[in-house]
């Protein structure tokens, strides 16, 4: 158990596992860089955030959060579970019909959504997550102009609260670009309710991500429950399901603190007990949409030291990846616990800087952590890489992207290829005159 990660260890030989396998095995087998996902851990993390939620008195769903993590085989895992899907791209929308998922149970949130993009939601039956007034009047002409069958829809409200989380994280913000002002709800559901080709179906709000403060909840969903109850009052709309969105944190490093599901379910529902009395609703329907929570601690970032570098001013260990491969520390100075892989007992004896293989000065994947001495060749493991990961991984300085696996009670499968100079240069054009 590393920290309070139960689905890691060490094993006799001094080496991390994870879900049993070997990862100094397994990198021997599949090289470097690679991703390594355990499907219990997965299971595990579901099963907590499911009975927090769905022991309250009210239909719960889980739609998993596609961005976070879009292999195939974690899809099919959360599809099995019995989770829906909050997918923000045509190419996510056709992910989920790929694995076999059922158009009711995805909703298509996004911001900036094409043409194109709405009406293949439209035609394929998925529902829509209204972003902003002038989606819903793109919406409406779409409809309109095609014979199409009819559009289901919600809104995405703003709430205008902050969520104590980064920045580039908070989407919940007076200031963000997401969603409709809530100070515009009523007018966006009021001229929805006027077009006969749209369904009224929800209302919808996710404030950031890595939200560690329960109580930022409470306030944004006591915002959201104010529109529910007056959409009842003034337009007799009782909505069928009401969306809290995702951004549960997770704990990356011993100063976060652990927050257990039921801590996020309790600042919820709370608010919306209170709004349901108060406001005589029918019984909604609740949706989450987490992602990270779900996925973040399932999977390590294995990778192999290649150089020591020693300067006047600080010990590099450069590895084989680079933000090519992990975007989040250089996008958000964002914190992964670093695990000698094969010397994974061994206790600390310097501070070491682990630098990435891009050529920036931005790219340093771990900033002054203390650990084993490092030679060339070790195996290095970045924990807590399942969200945001592999799916920010990009082809930068022509490096292909990594490999995946998914480990589960002592095997492994191979989930993912890894690229090849081939699917490098697969999508380039050499015009032959040249
Ligand atoms: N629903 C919507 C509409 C979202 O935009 C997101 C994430 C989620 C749900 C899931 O949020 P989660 O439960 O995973 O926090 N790349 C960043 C995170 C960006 C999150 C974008 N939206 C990172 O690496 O931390």
């Amino acid at each position: 158990m590393i920290g309070h990660r139960t689905h890691l260890s060490v094993n006799e030989k001094g080496h991390l596992e994870i879900g049993g396998v070997d990862t100094v095995v397994l990198a021997g087998e599949m090289g470097t860089p690679l991703y390594v996902t355990d499907e219990d851990r997965i299971r595990t993390r579901y099963g907590e955030l499911h009975s927090a939620f769905s022991s309250r008195g009210y239909g719960v769903k889980i739609k998993y959060a596609y961005k976070a993590n879009t292999s195939l085989a974690i899809l099919k895992i959360f599809q099995n579970l019995g989770a829906g899907a909050d997918v923000l791209s045509e190419g996510e929308i056709r992910a989920a019909l790929h694995i076999g998922l059922k158009p009711e149970e995805i909703i298509f949130t996004g911001n900036n959504k094409t043409d194109e993009e709405l009406l293949f939601a439209v035609q394929k039956g998925v529902l829509i997550n209204i972003d902003s007034i002038h989606e819903l009047e793109r919406l409406k002409r779409i409809c309109s102009a095609r014979d199409v069958r009819r559009a289901r829809v919600s809104f995405r409200i703003n709430p205008a609260v902050s969520p104590k989380t980064h920045p580039y994280l908070a989407t919940g913000l007076r200031g963000s670009k997401f969603g409709v002002n809530h100070k515009k709800a009523l007018a966006a559901y009021t001229s929805a309710k006027e077009d006969q080709n749209l369904t009224i179906e929800g209302i919808h709000m996710h404030i950031g991500s890595q939200i560690l403060d329960p109580t930022v909840y409470a306030e944004a969903t006591s915002r959201l429950m104010d529109i529910v109850c007056e959409l009842k009052k003034k337009l007799g709309i009782d909505l069928r399901f009401i969306d809290l969105g995702g951004g549960f944190g997770i704990k990356y490093q011993e100063s976060d603190r652990y927050i257990a599901a039921s801590e996020f379910a309790d600042a919820l529902f709370a608010v919306i007990d209170d709004a349901v009395a108060r406001c005589s609703l029918k019984r909604p329907e609740i949706f989450i949409e987490p992602g990270r929570f779900l996925v973040a601690d399932s999977t390590v970032l294995l990778t192999r030291v290649n150089t020591v570098k020693e300067t006047p001013f600080k010990k590099f260990i450069g590895v084989d990846s680079g933000f090519n491969t992990l975007a989040r520390p250089a996008f958000y100075n964002a914190y992964h616990e670093v695990v000698v892989a094969n010397r994974a007992g061994d206790g600390a004896k310097e501070v070491v800087t682990i630098a990435g293989n891009v050529c920036e000065s931005g790219d340093i994947l771990a900033h002054d952590r203390s650990l084993p001495k490092i030679v060339d060749g070790d195996l290095i493991a970045l924990l807590d890489t399942g969200a945001y990961g592999l799916v920010m991984a990009s082809q930068y300085n022509f490096r292909p992207r990594p490999a995946a696996v998914l480990v589960s009670a002592g095997r492994w499968i191979h989930i993912r290829k890894r690229e090849t100079f081939d699917d490098l240069i697969s999508g380039e054009i050499l015009p032959p005159d040249m």
